[in-house]
Order: structure tokens, then C-alpha cells, then sequence
């Protein structure tokens, strides 16, 4: 990993830190993904040499650092998804900071209607945003996806009630085979075993 990288992803982590230890209110913090769980979703994305990678929910862009960390050594791209414009914009200069800007697209707004517009095919997509809407993010790329293709979403063990119809809709899915992973807040993996 790149000094300027690893620098950037130390920064974000230590901010998080210290909203936790000084108790920021939680719509305050910048809710960066677990470095654990980071990890963890980049690597997957190196291991299954995925070109075209899609995020939903960028915030200050620490989880699309690690997923453009992927994509800069399997060659691919990532399409980062973030609503608010302050946020997409932190992300962008951070993504810009760590010399990965090349790897990076943002759509900046509703992922629901930014991804609905593209048509490229997806072998990658990582769940990280409003948990209302995890099925709808869920079935705007899925028609992209083919097999072997993975989606991970984040939270389903810390909010297991609030993300329990996403987690049931992609555990009883015909196409999909899907397991709980116990990793940080929780990740739910999934790949589309069917056509
Ligand atoms: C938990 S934060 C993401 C943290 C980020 N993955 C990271 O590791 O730094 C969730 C983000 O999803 C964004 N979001 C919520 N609803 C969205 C939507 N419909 N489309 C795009 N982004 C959305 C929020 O603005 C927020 O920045």
C-alpha cells in the first residue's frame, strides 16, 4: 500500500476515534466502515478480481478508498454512490489525497435513481447506506450482476432488526446464496450462484 494512502486511511480512522471517545452524537460522526470489515471487503474484491465495482453510500470516503485500493491492483473501476453533496465532495478529496483518483467515478445523489441510469455490467457491490433502502439498492444493480458476482452489505448483525427484510429477501432468493458474517457490525455476503 502507497505512504499516501495508508496516511489517509490513518486520518479518517483516528477522526473516528475521537468522535467516539468524545461522544459525538451519532448524526454527527462521520460513520466510517470498520477497518476490520475495510479490509476484509477489499480483499474479497482483489481475491475474486473484480473490474467493476459499484458502493453505495461513499460518506467521507474511507470504504472507497479500500475498494479503489482493489481496483488499482485488479485493474477495475469503482462507481462510488453518495447523496449528500458536502459528503461526496470529502470523499473526492480524499480519494484525490491518495493518488486513486483514477480508479474512482462518483454519482452524487440518490443511488437509486444515479445507478438506475447506468448499464455497464457489475461484478461487485458493497451496501453501506440509508438501511430502508438496502433491498432497492439491491435490485437496481442486480440485473447487471451475473454469476459468481458478489454483494456485501454492512450492519446486518448491529442492526439486525432494522436490515432483517434485506437479509431474508437475499437468504431466500432463488439466484442467490447468502451467509451472515459476524466480522465488526456485521456483513451480509452474497453471490448469484443463478441466472
Ligand atoms: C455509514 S455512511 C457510509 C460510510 C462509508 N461507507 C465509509 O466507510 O466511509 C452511509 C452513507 O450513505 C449515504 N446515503 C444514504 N442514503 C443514500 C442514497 N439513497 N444514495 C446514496 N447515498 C446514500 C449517507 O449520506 C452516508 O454518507
Amino acid at each position: 500500500m502507497e505512504q499516501e494512502l495508508f496516511d489517509v486511511l490513518s486520518e479518517l480512522e483516528m477522526r473516528a476515534e475521537t468522535e467516539r471517545l468524545r461522544n459525538v452524537p451519532e448524526h454527527l460522526r462521520s460513520n466510517i466502515l470498520d477497518p476490520d470489515a475495510a479490509k476484509f471487503v477489499s480483499m474479497l474484491a482483489v481475491s475474486q478480481k473484480a473490474k467493476s465495482i459499484v458502493e453505495v453510500g461513499s460518506g467521507a470516503g474511507y470504504s472507497t478508498l479500500w475498494l479503489a485500493y482493489a481496483a488499482s491492483i485488479t485493474g477495475g473501476k469503482v462507481v462510488s454512490c453518495e447523496i449528500d453533496p458536502a459528503k461526496a465532495a470529502e470523499a473526492q478529496a480524499n480519494v484525490e489525497k491518495a493518488g486513486l483518483a483514477d480508479y474512482v467515478e462518483f454519482l452524487s445523489g440518490d443511488a437509486r435513481e444515479t445507478l438506475r441510469h447506468r448499464d455497464e455490467p457489475v461484478d461487485f457491490l458493497f451496501i453501506d447506506a440509508d438501511f430502508g433502502q438496502y433491498e432497492t439498492y439491491f435490485d437496481v444493480v442486480y440485473k447487471r450482476m451475473s454469476v459468481g458476482s458478489t454483494i456485501i452489505a454492512d450492519d446486518v448483525v448491529a442492526s439486525e432488526n432494522e436490515l432483517a427484510d434485506y437479509t431474508t429477501y437475499v437468504q431466500n432468493h432463488p439466484s442467490l446464496e447468502s451467509v451472515t458474517l459476524p466480522l465488526s457490525q456485521g456483513l451480509e455476503f452474497t453471490v448469484r450462484t443463478a441466472d
